[in-house]
Parts: C-alpha cells; sequence; structure tokens
C-alpha cells in the first residue's frame, strides 16, 4: 500500500507494540518540515511532548531551537523526530526493546521525508541508528555514510542543559551540520 503521513499517524496511535503505550498522553511523531533534507532525531518524549503531542517543545527543544536559529537554520526548515513515540516513565532511557518496536514507524518517516542528512540528538539516538557501541564524547561531529544518506551525532539538548561545558563542542558540531547542509543544497541547485 503506498505509504502516507494519514496512515503512519492512525497507527501510532493505537499502537500497543511496547509498554510505553500505557503512560502516554499523546504519541509524538514529530515537529518541522515534512519535505526537509534534514531530519534530527532524539531520543523520546519527554513532559511537554507528551502533553502537547509534538516534539521538542519543552525546555530542551527550547534550547534546540536557539541553537538552531543561531547557526542560521529556519525553524521551518528542519525535520524533527525521535526514537521512540510514547514517554517513558520519568524520562528514563528508552530500553532497547522498546526502542526496536518503535523503529519500524521511524523507518517509514525516513521513508516519507527521504532526509539527505540525520542528526542523532545524543546518545540514544546515535547507537540505535549509527553504532551500537557509539560513544558520544568521543565521536560526536564525526560523518558516516549509510546507503546515501549522511548520519552524524551531537550532544542531546538535555545533556547541555545539565553540563554547560559541552556547549562549546555542540556549537561546532552545529557549525559543520549546517556547512555540510547549505553545501548539500548548493549541489541540489547546480
Ligand atoms: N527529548 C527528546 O529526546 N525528545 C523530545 O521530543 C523532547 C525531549
Ligand atoms: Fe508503539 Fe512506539 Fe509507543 Fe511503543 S513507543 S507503544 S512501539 S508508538
Amino acid at each position: 500500500m503506498e505509504k502516507s503521513w494519514e496512515q503512519l499517524e492512525e497507527a501510532c496511535k493505537g499502537c500497543r507494540r511496547c509498554p510505553l503505550w500505557q503512560g502516554r498522553h499523546h504519541v509524538v511523531i514529530d515537529r518541522g518540515s515534512r519535505t526537509s533534507k534534514i531530519m534530527l532525531v532524539g531520543e523520546g518524549p519527554g513532559e511537554q511532548e507528551d502533553l502537547q503531542g509534538k516534539a521538542f517543545v519543552g525546555p530542551a527543544g527550547q534550547l534546540l531551537d536557539k541553537m538552531l536559529q543561531a547557526a542560521g537554520f529556519s525553524l521551518e526548515e528542519v525535520y524533527i523526530a525521535n526514537i521512540v513515540k510514547c514517554r517513558p516513565p520519568y524520562n528514563r532511557d528508552p530500553q532497547e526493546e522498546e526502542r526496536q518496536a518503535c523503529l519500524n514507524y521511524l523507518r517509514y518517516q525516513f521513508a516519507l521525508v527521504r532526509p539527505k542528512i540525520v542528526v542523532c540528538l545524543g546518545r540514544i539516538a546515535a547507537l540505535t541508528l549509527m553504532d551500537p557501541n557509539f560513544r558520544i564524547t568521543r565521536q560526536h561531529g564525526q560523518w558516516m555514510e549509510k546507503k546515501g544518506v549522511l548520519f552524524v551525532a551531537t550532544y542531546h539538548p538535555s545533556a547541555l542543559l545539565r553540563d554547560e561545558s559541552k556547549k562549546k563542542e555542540a556549537w561546532e558540531d552545529w557549525k559543520g551540520i549546517r556547512d555540510r547542509y547549505r553545501a548539500m543544497e548548493q549541489e541540489g541547485k547546480e
């Protein structure tokens, strides 16, 4: 069957594939442009996201928006999603089985958006999408290509809220991401 956003939304709303459905107020699918060439992937909804049904709308999201804008992105040109779509209790890390259970939906989103650049926000997204042994402190900012798509990870904005000393490195990552994205846009025009 043809893939569609309606189909994805319906499937997620009724989903009980992992125990996280039990605590949710809303499934959180995304935020931003569904035709973007750059996709950011976080971990899972927090309290505000669960209440509002949108990705990255709480304190971490506010910091993310500030960094995106400082790097010269408009918030309308990026696409933002998460590894799991229901809030883990007390914002704990989503477990391996929960991540695997939810991953098909993210693949579906990926197929609809077809981004050229994927930015993993934090360790959980990076180890799920890039490398099961990913070390964020060592490997953030390093690019990897998979099937014609560029992947990179940077610190999760919540980690930056907890530890301001990481902000400088994160900012370097974001400048690199912005440069690659702009270069890619330029190539697209030529
Ligand atoms: N943290 C995440 O990983 N995702 C959100 O949507 C909000 C906070
Ligand atoms: Fe389904 Fe994902 Fe929610 Fe688990 S987190 S219930 S797999 S939508």
